[in-house]
């Protein structure tokens, strides 16, 4: 079929653009066959691994009917498919129509079955490296959650939330993982902060990067476009032979105007830009208790050393709302957020002013007069916003040689190193 009969077929002309590349090696792949990720069996087969429950898998099978049973979105779930798994350089997803006119409220349902269709990849790269089973279905559990987030903002409609859709293709790709609580992948670190250790006693002090300016609390100014006129300062990094000579940042996440020299026979850089590390992601779901982020901590290590021996990395990080120190000033139903943060160093990062709140509240803007305040975390943000408040995001890394001590809060217990005037 040609794009423009399938898109005039489906109401949807103005999407041409969106979905011409690859348009015509679609259509030659196509076989005579309704695709695998369509036919009943496999739609149940795959719901199963994505997490779904019987309802949702129900309108799903109702979804694939539809599709099978019309030429034009037959050929476009086709499309999509091999738009989002074979053509990894193709970034319109977030344009893609919601296809309402054609299917109404399963519209949403259309783009889950293309996104399950990553299962078989998933099963066969997980097998081929002998993943546990139970990894395999953890990490496909991140289309139901991706769902959920969906359904959050639809009213429980059921489908996607395309402008995360990308994130999909890192499964077949068998690059990440969902151990436990958290979802992990190697990648070189961008940067943040330089970490040293000290050789004899393992005090741990990381220290800002060249030229970042901060306000005078000590975080990076500018946030949400508001400078620090008065007391913002500029940090410096230098080496010499003997010494790295910067300004620390404190575990509890933020820089400290206080120059240190660092010397070299005795501290040694643990993590630096472009280093191997863990890159951990959190999935929505709650219950981040510091029992469950230790037993992820541990569980990803491990994971990752046995299947990516060649890959070594010695500290997991990552950049979130979630590691804004602004979470000690909140009153949130449970304080697992600000405990595991005391278990991490943190630091602090450039902030637009909204950082994260589309995890929050799934919206792309957010009025904090009007946004939902269903849960005691949506109300305490809103609340933080409304009054004036500009909300940062933050960093945090993790040195994989104290995993036993998590759960001590290592890094503030051992702050500040002795001998360096802090
Ligand atoms: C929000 C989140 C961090 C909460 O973890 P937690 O502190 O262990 O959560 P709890 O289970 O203790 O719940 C605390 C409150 O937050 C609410 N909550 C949990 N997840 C939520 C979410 N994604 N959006 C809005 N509110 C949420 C809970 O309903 C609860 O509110 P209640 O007291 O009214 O019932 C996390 O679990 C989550 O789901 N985040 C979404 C994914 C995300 O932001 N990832 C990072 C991307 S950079």
């Amino acid at each position: 079929m040609k794009l423009e009969d399938v898109l005039a077929a489906l109401h949807e002309d103005e999407a041409l653009e969106v979905f011409q590349p690859h348009w015509d090696e679609s259509e030659a792949s196509l076989g005579p066959e309704l695709p695998f990720f369509l036919q009943p069996d496999q739609v149940s087969f795959h719901s199963k691994w994505c997490g779904f429950g019987t309802e949702a898998e129900t309108a799903l099978q109702e979804a694939a009917c539809h599709i099978a049973r019309n030429p034009a979105l037959l050929h476009l779930a086709w499309h999509c498919y091999r738009l989002l798994y074979e053509h990894t350089d193709y970034n319109r997803m977030v344009e893609w129509p919601t296809l309402e006119a054609a299917l109404g409220e399963l519209g949403g349902a259309f783009y889950i079955l293309v996104t399950m269709a990553m299962i078989p990849r998933v099963l066969a790269v997980h097998r081929s490296m002998g993943v546990p089973e139970d990894v395999t279905r953890d990490t496909c559990l991140q289309v139901s959650c991706v769902a959920g987030n969906y359904a959050r903002m639809t009213g429980g409609r059921l489908g996607v939330t395309l402008n995360t859709i990308y994130w999909m293709r890192h499964y077949p790709a068998g690059r990440l993982f969902r151990l436990g609580r958290m979802e992990y992948k190697i990648e070189p670190y961008h940067g943040g902060v330089e970490v040293y250790r000290r050789r004899a006693s393992g005090d741990v002090i990381a220290l800002a990067p060249d030229g970042v300016r901060f306000n005078g609390a000590g975080y990076v100014d500018g946030a949400g476009g508001v400078f620090d006129e008065k007391c913002s300062w500029t940090s410096t990094l230098t080496y010499d032979d003997e010494a790295v000579t910067g300004y620390p940042i404190s575990p509890a996440g933020m820089a400290v105007r206080h120059r240190v020299r660092l010397p070299l026979a005795e501290w040694e850089r643990v993590l630096a830009k472009g280093d191997l590390i863990l890159d951990m992601h959190i999935p929505a779901g709650g219950g981040m208790t510091p029992e469950k982020c230790g037993d992820s901590l541990r569980r990803g290590v491990d994971f990752f050393r046995r299947f990516f021996p060649d890959k070594p990395f010695r500290a997991v990080t990552c950049v979130s709302w979630i590691f804004n120190t602004q979470l000690e000033e909140i009153e949130l139903s449970s304080d697992n957020l600000v405990r595991f943060q005391r278990e991490l160093y943190l630091y602090p990062v450039p902030s637009t002013g909204s950082d994260g709140l589309w995890f929050i509240f799934l919206s792309p803007s957010v009025d904090p007069a009007t946004a939902p305040r269903d849960t005691s975390l949506r109300c305490a943000v809103a609340d933080f916003l409304a009054a004036g408040n500009i909300w940062r995001g933050g960093g945090m890394f993790f040195l994989t040689e104290h995993l036993d001590r998590f759960g001590t809060q290592y890094y503030r217990s051992h702050w500040p190193p002795p001998g360096l005037g802090l």
